[in-house]
């Protein structure tokens, strides 16, 4: 693990600590990537992830700043503004020209602002937006999709992933434990998902098109013969487009490509989850 998070990296304030586990984690798991020479639809994966809940945790922060009436909120959101473009960079170098990035330059930049940040920036407004409680929760209170979501049943929905990489699932079960999605199952082949699918049913399974044992078509068309309210979520490295050419839609509520964007992974749940008829026994709005 590249960052551990400690004591030394608590501000103190709940939403604003766990935001920044989040962040730490998605460094890590840049790293682990780098680490193990991973392919770039996972990578750029996660970049966009880091990049997206970024711009989040600044968004909730800067509020936080605002309702306190912390008075260095000003310089703080430049910083901000510089921090968002130099990740933004980074992300756009490896979808442009990935053969020219160093990658452990890219960690030891991503690391050294995130911890510095933090430990500089951040703490400066403790003393003063401990204080307001009220600012706090309020902040805390804007979601990821924003406000015009009109999904917020993100601690009842149960949702497995089906998926061989495990970069992949340790992203995946990071963005949607992010949101507050508690109930995740995380499984290797399609055949331990069927199998565990039986056993504790799922809302949406999020599966991988191309697989050893069966293919995600495959896979749905057994989903839909168990007869359970579950919806299968397609995931795949080809166009949406191409894979719908390849495959029925029988049994698949949605498509996603590769490599995922984290924003797109949660509106595609939550429009699945709001279509996820009444008789389903999970509490979906
Ligand atoms: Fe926690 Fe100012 O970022």
């Amino acid at each position: 693990m590249l960052v551990q998070w400690t004591k030394e990296l608590e501000t103190g304030v709940t939403f604003v600590d766990a935001d920044h586990k989040v962040l730490i984690n998605l460094l890590n798991q840049v790293n682990h990537c780098i680490v193990d020479n991973e392919d770039l639809s996972v990578l750029g994966s996660v970049l966009d992830a880091l990049v997206e809940y970024t711009d989040y945790h600044f968004l909730r922060e800067e509020k936080m700043m605002e309702l306190s009436g912390y008075s260095g909120i000003e310089t703080h959101k430049i910083t901000h503004r510089v921090l968002s473009g130099q990740v933004r960079a980074v992300y756009d170098d490896y979808q442009n020209r990935p053969e020219k990035v160093n990658a452990v330059d890219v960690r030891d930049f991503l690391q050294s602002w995130l911890v510095d940040h933090i430990m500089g920036s951040d703490f400066a407004y403790r003393d003063t937006c401990l204080d307001n409680a009220e600012a706090a929760h309020a902040a805390g209170q804007v979601g990821f999709l924003g406000d015009g979501s009109t999904f917020n049943e993100w601690e009842h929905i149960r949702i497995m992933l089906v998926d061989d990489n495990p970069n992949f699932r340790r992203l995946v079960r990071t963005i949607l434990r992010a949101v507050g999605i508690r109930n995740i199952q995380v499984v290797e082949t399609p055949l331990e998902g069927i199998a565990r699918l039986a056993d504790r049913p799922a809302d949406i399974v999020l599966c991988d098109w191309v697989m050893d044992e069966m293919n995600g078509t495959e896979f749905a068309h057994k989903v839909s013969e168990m007869q359970l309210p579950t919806r299968v979520v397609m995931l795949t490295g080809y166009s949406i487009d191409v894979l719908k050419e390849r495959s029925s839609d029988l049994g698949i509520a949605d498509y996603i490509e590769k490599p995922v964007k984290a924003r797109t992974l949660l509106e595609t749940i939550s429009r699945v989850a709001m279509a996820v008829p009444q008789s389903s026994s999970t509490r979906v709005a």
